[in-house]
């Protein structure tokens, strides 16, 4: 896509917040400062539309004319996150509703719900005049569809939802009977007699619902996003030319990753990463702070190497009523956005010009304050666009990744709706980013599903296989391939206690991994609170087993290499290694807490990739990338004072243009990007 060819910067713009008599002097100070694209209009409904079916785009026409005239690019929102009060008070049935049916109303954002027809034909009529419109509109370069599907709610549980649910369930299983079977609705006298009785997870039912259920409802929601997203496409690619088609996110209960194939040219993302440790969420608790956000970036690079932020933060964030966060000390606004374009970002586009004066989000800030004056973050805009021009020879490389860790939609909506199968997720994935990011190892997220060819597994020397829980035969031979042709992989705890439909199946763990793995579980427990932590000697170094301990029989030819040294378990193994084909496959009986991360890389040699060439503290983070037999690395320092660096030899930093060599500092908040 010719948009993300080379660096750009953006900003999203809300030309309705302000009068008209700016706009101009806002356009030509963007571009001073290096902005050349705006994002505009998602949530303008009512500007486009004040009576059902009567349209006036003289406004936006205004300011498409005047982006022309100045020359700045636009990504035109299409306004469907927020329809009008006009549209909600006369077709009720559109909104989305609460656990107990009780509607949601006007005065929000996100109110409505993505399968009733009214809905979907009122939204098309909207696009199709647009993109009738602006289809071929000098300034406009891209759409976003809506606003960032299954933000602030990602439950559906309104009448329309209901019917939908049951008519996927209908092409899903055929009939009444396969239901029951696959829910295993024996239990608890659930059975179903007629497709009727079926609803969303609405009702309150006595403390749970029937997790099989579950995962198909969550499976649903995801269908239901992803359909509203391509009936947009299709719309927009029937009417527009040369333009490109993106959306903004990133949530869950939806397949990003198909969305992304089906519907999209690119996808972009929202990065915050004050949120990681905004007042709210107790920053003290969390010694990553800001880097957390890097796990964001992963997912997002997995569903799209190449992609835009859509939203950067620039400013503090914050609703009148929750989300207290400070604004960006000197050098944090750039560092968060290299920290997007150390991760794969092409486009950054701020989010926004100005701080809006009025509605939820008044302390939301922008680059500006209320008053537009020019300001320090303004200056530090300026300063990212002209780092980019340093980098330019970047864009477009790859991630240096020396393992990947693979996941997939089944497991993720398990997990979602499943609390024993998040805790262990939840403590996989972070104990992975932990231990990678304080070893300096870049790696990539991979997304596994049927149609995945073989090469891109084999891309990885290691793959990880955390907690899939679900099992597939499919997948099975997918990973047997791989080891096969010289792959090692690393299975976690927890693996294959379900299948497809969320049922254990009757036999021994890791079930349809087992003949690869070589081994069986004999003993599985959550870690009990009331004791210590159970450890485990791998030749001579301790490891723990951390929230889940499982004691594993190896079958012969399968190597122990970690026993229990405490606890019931003392004297099983815990960790294993079984020779299969070229390669070999290791089974952890535990979660892939931090400090079993750190002693597999270092034991697999992945740990510290780049000691020859650098010595970093932990705390700063090491991205590599590589393009065309070239290698880069960003180098980030998120701590707020300067940092003692060892380069071992000398090596050119593209933002200052120095040559750096020996002990030296990187400043706080400072980022290099060395060309090794
Ligand atoms: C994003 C959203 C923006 C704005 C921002 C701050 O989630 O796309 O419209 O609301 O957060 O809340």
């Amino acid at each position: 896509m010719d948009f993300l060819q080379h660096y750009s910067v953006g900003v999203c713009y809300y030309p309705e917040h302000w009068p008209e008599s700016i706009w101009e002097e806002d356009l030509r100070r963007m571009l001073d400062s290096g902005i050349h694209t705006v994002r505009v209009a998602e949530f303008s409904w009512s500007l486009m539309e004040r009576e059902e079916g009567i349209y006036d785009f003289t406004f936006w026409d205004r300011f498409l004319e005047l982006c022309a005239k100045v020359g700045m690019q636009v990504i035109f929102g299409t306004p469907t996150a927020t329809p009008p009060a006009w549209l909600t008070e006369t077709y009720p049935e559109t909104l989305n509703a609460d656990e107990t049916g009780a509607l949601y109303y006007h005065g929000g954002r996100r109110h409505y719900n993505y399968n009733i027809p009214v809905y979907r034909y009122r939204a098309s009529r909207l696009i199709t005049e647009l993109a009738k419109r602006y289809g071929r509109h000098p300034a406009i370069v891209g759409w976003q569809i809506d606003n960032e599907l299954n933000c602030e709610i990602n439950d559906f549980l309104s009448a329309s939802d209901t019917e939908a649910f049951r008519s996927f369930l209908v092409d899903k299983y055929g009939t009444l009977e396969a239901l029951n079977s696959a829910w295993g609705t024996v239990f608890w006298s659930q059975t179903y007699t007629e497709w009727e009785q079926i609803f969303v997870p609405r009702h309150n039912t006595i403390h749970s619902h029937n997790p099989s259920l579950l995962l198909d409802y969550v499976r649903f929601v995801s269908e239901s996003a992803l359909s509203f997203c391509a009936m947009q496409a299709q719309i927009l690619r029937q009417f527009t030319a040369g333009q490109f088609i993106t959306t903004n996110g990133m949530f869950g209960r939806m397949d990003n990753h198909r969305m992304t194939k089906e519907s999209l040219d690119c996808y972009m993302y929202d990065s915050y990463p004050d949120f990681a440790y905004g007042i709210d969420n107790d920053w003290t608790k969390d010694d990553l702070h800001d880097r957390r956000s890097s796990l964001n970036l992963l997912q997002v690079h997995s569903i799209c190497p190449h992609f835009g932020i859509m939203e950067q933060q620039s400013g503090a964030n914050g609703w009148y009523n929750r989300m207290e966060a400070p604004m960006p000390r000197p050098g944090q606004l750039e560092l968060w956005a290299m920290q997007s374009v150390a991760h794969g970002a092409d486009y950054i586009s701020f989010f926004r010009w100005r701080t809006s004066p009025v509605g939820t989000e008044i302390y939301w800030h922008g680059i500006l304050d209320y008053d537009g004056r020019d300001n320090r973050r303004l200056r530090e805009v300026k300063a990212f666009s002209k780092s980019l021009e340093k980098i330019a020879a970047v864009c477009g490389a790859d991630t240096d990744a020396r393992f990947g860790v693979l996941q997939d939609y089944n497991n993720l909506f398990d997990a979602d709706i499943d609390h024993w199968h998040r805790r262990v997720h939840q403590a996989s994935e972070q104990g992975i980013f932990r231990a990678a990011l304080k070893h300096h190892v870049t790696y990539d997220i991979v997304d596994v599903r049927e149609d995945t060819p073989e090469d891109v597994l084999g891309r990885y020397p290691v793959l990880f296989l955390p907690d899939f829980i679900i099992l597939t035969p499919h997948l099975v031979s997918q990973l047997s391939d791989y080891v096969k042709q010289g792959g090692k992989l690393i299975v976690g705890c927890r693996t294959g206690y379900k299948d497809e439909t969320g049922k254990c199946p009757m036999h021994p763990m890791p079930g349809l991994l087992a003949p690869l793995t070589g081994t069986t579980v004999e003993e599985y427990t959550f870690a009990s609170p009331a004791e210590p932590e159970a450890k485990a000697d791998w030749d001579g170094k301790t490891i723990p087993a951390a929230l889940f301990m499982e004691s594993l029989k190896a079958e012969e030819g399968t190597e122990v290499l970690a026993r229990y040294t405490d606890s019931f378990l003392k004297g099983e193994a815990l960790l294993t290694r079984h020779a299969v084909g070229e390669g070999e496959v290791y089974h952890l009986g535990t979660t892939f807490s931090e400090a079993v991360v750190s002693a597999l890389m270092t034991y697999l040699g992945l740990a510290e990739p780049y000691s020859t060439v650098l010595s970093v503290p932990a705390t700063v983070e090491v991205v590599g990338r590589v393009k065309g037999g070239k290698k880069w690395l960003f180098v980030l320092n998120y701590e707020p004072t300067q940092t003692k660096v060892l380069v071992h030899a000398p090596l050119r930093e593209l933002l200052t243009g120095k040559e750096m060599e020996g002990e030296t500092v990187i400043p706080a908040y400072g980022v290099w990007v060395l060309e090794i």
